[in-house]
């Protein structure tokens, strides 16, 4: 299992997420929970991160880079994965083309098992599950901001895997059992 998370704030990745990766005994790598985990433990990458955090930025490619890229190579993640939250920029795609190249031996990503799972649930929907959580970056102005952001630059990559043949879209707008059942059916073939 080689998965990618994809979809707006609010979406339900990290949920979906969670859940897949405890079943199926793979590494749930979620880029969000490890800046959060950075920020409150205060590290160098923490404290560059938080400032974009708040105001609903995307913290810049190169630092997300290296984390994934150590994250990767670590022992668990090589019997598969669940990215959730990565890649967020065609710029970060390009990366994790060539690091699973580099990881795999393969020519090109398009040769990976790689499959991006988009969730998608209408914005009003998202606006109120994020104002109903509270999380530091859930108040309105942010998540406004969230929503502009991913439009502007991770929704693109929903062509650039769909091209690839490696996109799953999901409706996310449902129970959230319901959506997991979708989910293990039609990247596991289990019902
Ligand atoms: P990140 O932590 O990835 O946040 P996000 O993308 O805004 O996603 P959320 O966690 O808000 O939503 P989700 O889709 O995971 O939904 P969830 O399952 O939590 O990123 C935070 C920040 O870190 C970014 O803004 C950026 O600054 C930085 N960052 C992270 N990755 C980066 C990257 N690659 N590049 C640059 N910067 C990066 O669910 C949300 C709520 O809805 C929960 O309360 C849940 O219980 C509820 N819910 C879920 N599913 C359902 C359902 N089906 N029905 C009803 N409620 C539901």
């Amino acid at each position: 299992m080689q998965l990618i998370f994809m979809g707006p704030p609010g979406a339900g990745k990290g949920t979906q997420a969670q859940l897949l990766a405890a079943l199926w005994k793979i590494p749930h790598i979620s880029t969000g929970d490890i800046l959060r985990a950075c920020v409150v433990a205060k590290t160098d990458l923490g404290q560059k991160a938080q400032s974009y955090m708040d105001r609903g930025e995307l913290v810049p490619d190169e630092l997300l880079m290296d984390i994934v890229q150590e994250r990767m190579n670590q022992p668990d993640a090589r019997a598969g994965w669940i990215l959730d939250g990565f890649p967020r920029t065609v710029a970060q795609a390009a990366f994790f083309d060539k690091l699973l190249c580099d990881v795999e031996g393969s020519t090109s990503g398009k040769d990976c098992a790689l499959r991006a799972v988009n969730l998608d649930v209408p914005d009003n929907v998202l606006v109120a599950r994020l104002l109903s959580r509270g999380r530091q970056d859930d108040n309105e102005e942010t998540i406004r901001r969230r929503l502009q952001v991913y439009r502007e630059q991770t929704e693109p990559l929903i062509d650039f895997y769909s091209g690839r043949q490696q996109l799953v879209a999901v409706d996310g707008d449902r129970a959230m059992e319901l959506v997991t059942a979708e989910l293990q059916q039609v990247l596991s073939g289990d019902s």
